[in-house]
Order: C-alpha cells, then structure tokens, then sequence
C-alpha cells in the first residue's frame, strides 16, 4: 500500500498464466497471497527487505515475529541456512514437500526484516503444486506468513484472504480450500534438543520416528505470563481470535450436548455428530483429527458471519494432530475452559467486612448455588464422626462437653496460640473442602473466607474476590460484630492482603457503594 491509498487486488487463477504473472509480481517487489496445503500464505520475495516490510503492514504485525521462507526444492535452503545439519537433512528426506517448517541459524542472506531481528530462518517446502510453481516462478524464496490479519484466524479460501487483505496486496491466487486447514508444525533445530514451537498435521510421533528426542515448547498447550520470553515470537501474541467469545467446554459427548441444550443465547462449536438443540457450526467429527483441522479456522470465521457472541466448543483430544487443533482452539479462546469433569466451582472470598455475604446473596439471586463453607464447618462439628474424631485425636477431650464438641472451648485453645491452630486448620480444611465438593451442583459458588488458606481455590474454576476501602471494612466489623476497633484492625491483619486476593482471583468485585450486579455481570461475561 503506498500512502495509505487502497490499490486493486487482483484475483488470479491457478493457471500457468495466472502462476506466472503472480512470480513476477513477487520478483518485482510485490505481495501475493497464494494456496498452500495448510492455509493461505501472503508472500513476498524473500531477499528484499523492503517488499518484505510491506507483509508486516498489509497484516498489521509486529515486527518480532519473523517469517516462515518457501522454497520450491529441497536444496534451495542451503543458501539460506548457516548449515543443513544431518537432522535437518532427515526431516527434509522425510516430510519435505509438506506441512513441516524447520528452524535452523540463518545465512547472511536472510535480512532481519525476514527474521525479525532473530539469528535463525524457519525454511519450509509446501506440498501444494500451485505453492511450489509460483515459487518457481518468482524464482526467490518467498517469505509467507499466513494471509491473514495479524491476530484473525489464518484463511482457509481465497474469500477470506480477500476479507482481510482486499485493497493491501496486489493479488491473490484462488486455489479453493486447504487440505490440511491449519498453518504447519515449526520446529526448531537450533537448540540442542529438537522443539515443537507450534504443533501441525506433522505429529510429534512422526518426527521422533526419524530424529529420536523431541520436545513440545509448554507455552503449546499454556497460557503465556506477561513478560515470559517466546522461544517463538508467534506464540505470545493474540491468535487466532474472532469476534465471539470462546468458551471451551472439556467434557464427553452427552454431558456436552446437555450442557449446551440448557443455554439460552450462544453457539456450539460441535462435532457433526453431536446433537445439539442450539445455533451451532462444526468443526469435523470427533477421534478424527484431520477433518477437525481442515474445518476449525473456517468455523472460527463463519461463527462472526453468524453473529455469535458467546460460542461453547468441544475440547479436542491432545494427541496426534488433535494437539494441533487444541492448540489453536484454546488461543481463539483465550484459554477460557470449563472443565464439567469436574464440579465447576465458583470460589468467592475476601476481607472481613468486604460484603462477600452480601455478593453471595446476589449470586443466589442469578441462580448460582451457594455453598457456605462456615456454615458447612458449623454442621459438620455438630454431627461429622469423622471431623469430630480428627479433633478429639488432635486436641483430647477437653473440648467436649457431654459427648459434643464445645465450639468456645476449641477456639479459646486455638486463637492465641498459632501452632494450634495452624494445627486446626490443617486437619479440618481438606475435610470441610470434601464435603463442600460433594454438595457442588453446577453452578455453584464457593463461600469460603479462607478460600486460599484452605487450598480450596484448587477447586475452584474461577475465583471471585470481594475487597472494599479498609475504612468502610473497619466500620462494618464494629457496627456488626461489636467489637472495638482495635480488636476489628487486629482481625483484619491476620487475614490476606487485599493486594494478594486481587492479584491471585480472576475477578475482583469492589464494594465501596458501586453497583454490584453490573460487576457480577461483567464477570459471568467475561469469564464464564
Ligand atoms: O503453514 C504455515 O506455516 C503457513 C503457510 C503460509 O506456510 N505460514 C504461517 O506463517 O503460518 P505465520 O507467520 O503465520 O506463522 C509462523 C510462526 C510464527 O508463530 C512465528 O513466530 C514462528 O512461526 N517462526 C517463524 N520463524 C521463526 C524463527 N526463526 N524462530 C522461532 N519462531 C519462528
Ligand atoms: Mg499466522
């Protein structure tokens, strides 16, 4: 694009006429996006820095994150690389032409607009006949990444190249659909041990056939922390994301069709099989990767065209290419997953004097089943055999009275001694949290004050905190309880700091006069 004017962008065929003159708009400085058999690429000649410059514009991406290079032949890397190691030689004899790209240190050649700004090359010879003769017929490597904006899915169909780039490129070869439908395995070759950076439709089990050891990077499957290094640029920025909010949903397939049938207003994300009662695209049938990779960025695409605004997905399997299609899956989710293998709790603490008892009742009132973790603790001293046997070992019978426990005398014995009831809470927090599991029905909430000093937040899916000014906390505790305010800010201090719930809650509701149910509504729709 030059001073921001839109220009024409050409639709070629994949004829010998139309292959042609795509290679000499490459050989001369220009952008096309072209077929390949994972998804679209958008190449440039990959030897001139500044036709390479304008795919970072035209996409919108960053500059760190470097570029793939297609070749046409298995000898054309050797230019581009510091050296074809012997293992690198394997995977070329092995998966080249294919759904493979390889990183090796790269020669002088490659400049570091390719590389973005990295002294290694990812090199990779497409399978797709019309990939390889435009290459031939530009006569360079092309530099490609995917044809899409920076962040959108990568495109699957000259349509939706088109979408995103119509008016920034100068033109694109159709070419129908990719067969593979997601971008290619990056490995990198340039450590000491062989790493799956992105996985694709060549398997980890493939490439340990031929090379032995093979690692997968973990930010594959997880989350990056803000300010964790990438060993692949790619993988730290937003991927794959479309307008809908994503929410995974782990969970076999009729506990998933149940699940999804009972909510009003969103998409499924579903196998073809599945039955599902509510607006729904697919993405292939389950135990059958290949066809959930092939239609997983089309569906992503159509679920915007449709409007959809919250989307429940199928979680797919990680194993073969599977880990491929979760990899891209759990990024368009911004790795949101509701596990209904698990009793899906809802963790709700915070300070004394919060109002964590008054969030709770509005969460009763949107329909989440509370479990009040203090009132379990009460009950479960009045009857459990089990938890009253823990305490009569722990601390003898001195704090029973006629056979039943005597709450006072337990906590004049706890309270000013700390080994007491470090004591105390370590035999009765796992079993309070067990029977406060078993009461869990989806959606419940957990009640607890000691939420994190029980370890019950490792129950929890999500966890909500309450916080409030320590002024108005303060005045809450006296008025309520009646108590000095000495004793109110000793209380207070003995429990975690505000600054520890919020950073390590997912959510942080404030109550300082502001409205509540407006909070808890962002919250259900950001997070649930
Ligand atoms: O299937 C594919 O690989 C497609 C088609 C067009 O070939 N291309 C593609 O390129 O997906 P792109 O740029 O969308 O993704 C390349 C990924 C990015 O995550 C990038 O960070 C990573 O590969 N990558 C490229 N060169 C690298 C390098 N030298 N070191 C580490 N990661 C690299
Ligand atoms: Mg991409």
């Amino acid at each position: 694009m030059s001073g921001g004017k839109l220009m024409k962008t050409k639709i070629l065929k994949p004829t010998a006429g139309g292959i042609a003159e795509a290679g000499e708009i490459i050989k001369n400085g220009g952008l096309v996006a072209f077929p390949t058999e994972t998804v679209y690429g958008l190449g440039a000649n990959a030897l001139d820095e500044k036709a390479v410059s304008k795919i970072y514009a035209a996409k919108g991406r960053p500059g760190d994150n470097p570029l793939i290079v297609h070749i046409a032949e298995k000898e054309d890397i050797l230019p581009l690389v510091k050296e074809v190691t012997p293992q690198a030689r394997a995977l070329m004899e092995a998966f080249f032409p294919g759904p493979l790209t390889i990183i090796l240190p790269k020669s002088d050649k490659i400049g570091k607009t390719v590389s973005g700004g990295l002294d290694t090359v990812g090199v990779r010879m497409p399978l797709n006949p019309i990939a390889r003769a435009m290459i031939k017929a530009a006569g360079v490597p092309v530099a490609a990444p995917s044809a899409n904006t920076s962040g959108l899915p990568s495109p699957t169909n000259a349509g939706y190249v088109i979408e995103d780039m119509r008016g920034k490129i100068d033109a694109v070869i159709d070419g129908g659909s990719c067969e593979f439908g997601i971008e290619s395995t990056v490995l990198s070759l340039a450590g000491e041990v062989p790493v799956i950076l992105r996985p694709g439709a060549v398997t980890r089990e493939m490439l340990s056939e031929v090379i032995g050891r093979v690692d997968i990077a973990r930010a594959v499957t997880c989350g990056m922390k803000d300010g964790e290094t990438a060993a692949s640029p790619g993988m730290k920025y937003k991927h794959y994301a479309p307008r809908a909010k994503i929410v995974i949903v782990n969970a076999p397939k009729d506990k998933y069709e149940r699940f999804v049938n009972s909510q009003s207003g969103a998409f499924a994300l579903c196998y073809e099989e599945d039955d599902v009662k509510i607006p729904r695209v697919t993405f292939g049938r389950e135990g059958d990767d290949l066809s959930q990779s092939h239609a997983l960025f089309d569906a992503l695409r159509r679920l915007d065209e449709l409007g959809a605004k919250k989307v429940y997905a199928r979680n797919p399997r990680l194993e073969g290419v599977g880990l491929a299609v979760y990899n891209r899956l759990i990024r368009a989710a911004a790795f949101c997953v509701i596990d209904l293998e698990k009793p899906f709790l809802i963790g709700l603490t915070g300070q004394t004097g919060a109002g964590k008892g008054y969030v709770s009742q509005k969460l009763a009132g949107m329909g989440y089943n509370i479990i009040d973790a203090d009132k379990v603790y009460r009950e479960m001293t009045e009857s459990d055999p089990v938890l009253l046997g823990v305490l009569r070992r722990e601390f003898g019978e001195e704090i029973f009275e006629n056979g039943a426990l005597c709450r006072e005398r337990l906590a004049a014995l706890v309270f000013s001694d700390p080994e007491r009831l470090g004591r105390l809470n370590a035999a009765v927090h796992p079993l309070i949290l067990e029977r406060c599991e078993s009461l869990a029905r989806f959606p419940a909430v957990l009640d607890a004050p000691q939420l994190f000093e029980s370890g019950g937040e490792r129950l929890c899916a999500r966890v909500l905190c309450v916080t409030a000014p320590q002024e108005l906390r303060l005045r809450r505790i006296t008025e309520r309880d009646g108590i000095s305010q000495t004793a109110a800010r000793q209380r207070a201090a003995s429990q975690l700091s505000e600054e520890y719930l919020t950073e390590n809650s997912d959510f942080t509701v404030i109550n300082d006069g502001r409205d509540i149910i407006s909070q808890l509504i962002r919250f259900k729709e950001e997070l649930l």
